[in-house]
């Protein structure tokens, strides 16, 4: 006698369908500054700009993009307020991860209904372009998930802002890199809370577990993480979880929650179709990237097999190559990009494999254990 397994239908419709991440924003101590950083060295271009000019008092915010990659920078423009003591509490640091849905108020019921903490209801803003409706639920930490819905909306980015140069023609400072869309983004929670906040992702936001790492697979002999990979229905949005593990001295996620003060984003990979070309215009316009030992090239083409980029070219860059059944992809992990040992940004390129890299774990930690370790953190 046999038993038959069958495999499990999807019946359950996605109460929460998401078309992609709308937009990015970080709250910073110097929006005009950051701006000019993130041109410059990561080739966005400036397409909005909201502030006193446009009749906004309280902050300036600067909108970048780079192929359908959105950033928006704010800083407060007095002591007092949300935005100010964010910057004062985290450094700068992302606020609100928005998502881009076709219906904001139906989106914010699903999830306050199921037990999201509202921090916006649903609201409208409008101008001579069109409407572009919000909502915004909280998320870990201080971070936070806006619902946006812009099907009717043609400005360059939302009411209360102008368009910048980069919107009609050519931003003048930019110096893209060919970044082209938000592959995940991962947030770093407290000791033993990473199941919570997959329990989140999955009860509230309706995501569902792709991928699972442990402690064994993410250890060295120092530090070591826990992470689980969320995504939604459709597989746009990815949000890995990692909490600390026990290690012989402090994990870089410990030292990420002491220097931001609580849970927060960690890193925001970014995908190109061209590694080699993206990492070495960015490394020419200034982006510091974590160094990988020369050993790590000597074993990679027993561990991942045959590749297309010349190996000799991935080392000169430290670029990471991790292969799975589907395929491989290459990344590379920027250092920090502020002062505080807090956010930075991995750049990937996908050739089939779906991974985040789990083979690169070890090697990759080791290599910013070394930082940390200069940091007197470790
Ligand atoms: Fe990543």
């Amino acid at each position: 006698m046999s038993t038959l397994v069958h495999p499990e239908v999807q019946t359950t419709k996605d109460y929460l369908p998401l078309n992609g991440t709308d937009y990015v924003e970080f709250y910073v101590g110097n929006a005009r500054q950051a701006a000019y950083f993130y041109r410059m060295a990561f080739g966005f271009s400036l397409v909005a700009y909201a502030g006193p000019e446009t009749g906004v008092r309280d902050r300036a915010s600067y909108v970048l993009q780079q192929g359908k990659i959105r950033f928006v920078l704010t800083t407060p423009l007095r002591p007092d307020g949300e935005i100010a003591a964010h910057v004062h509490l985290h450094g700068d640091g992302v606020r609100d991860v928005a998502l881009w849905v076709d219906d904001a108020r139906q989106a914010w019921k699903e999830t306050t209904r199921r037990g999201a903490r509202s921090v916006r209801e649903p609201m409208e803003l409008k101008d001579e372009f069109g409407v572009v409706k919000m909502s915004s639920i909280a998320a870990y930490g201080d971070t936070i998930h806006t619902f946006v819905e812009r099907s009717d909306y043609h400005g360059a980015f939302m009411p209360g802002y102008r368009a910048e140069v980069g919107m009609s023609g050519v931003d003048p400072l930019a110096r893209p890199v060919g970044l082209k869309y938000v592959d995940h983004m991962v947030g770093n929670v407290g000791w033993n809370e990473m199941n919570r906040w997959v329990d989140y992702y999955a009860d509230i936001l309706g995501f569902s577990l792709y991928q699972h790492f442990d402690d064994k697979d993410i250890s060295t002999e120092y530090s070591a993480l826990m992470s689980k990979v969320m995504a939604n229905g459709n597989g746009r949005v990815k949000f890995p979880i990692n909490e600390p593990a026990e290690g012989r001295r402090k994990s870089q996620i410990e030292e990420y929650l002491e220097f931001y003060h609580g849970p927060g984003v960690q890193h925001v990979a970014m995908a190109t179709d061209d590694i080699l070309e993206t990492v070495g215009k960015l490394q020419d316009q200034g982006v510091a990237f974590l160094k990988v030992p020369h050993t790590y090239y000597t074993e990679l083409e027993g561990r991942v097999g045959r590749i297309d980029e010349p190996i000799e070219e991935l080392e000169k860059l430290g670029i990471l190559v991790d292969r799975d059944d589907e395929g491989y992809m290459l990344q590379i992990f920027t250092k920090p990009v502020e002062d505080r040992p807090t956010l930075f940004y991995e750049i990937i390129q996908r050739k089939g494999s779906r991974s985040f890299g789990k083979g690169n774990f070890k090697a990759l930690f080791e290599a910013i254990e070394r930082e940390q370790e200069l940091r007197g953190n470790l």
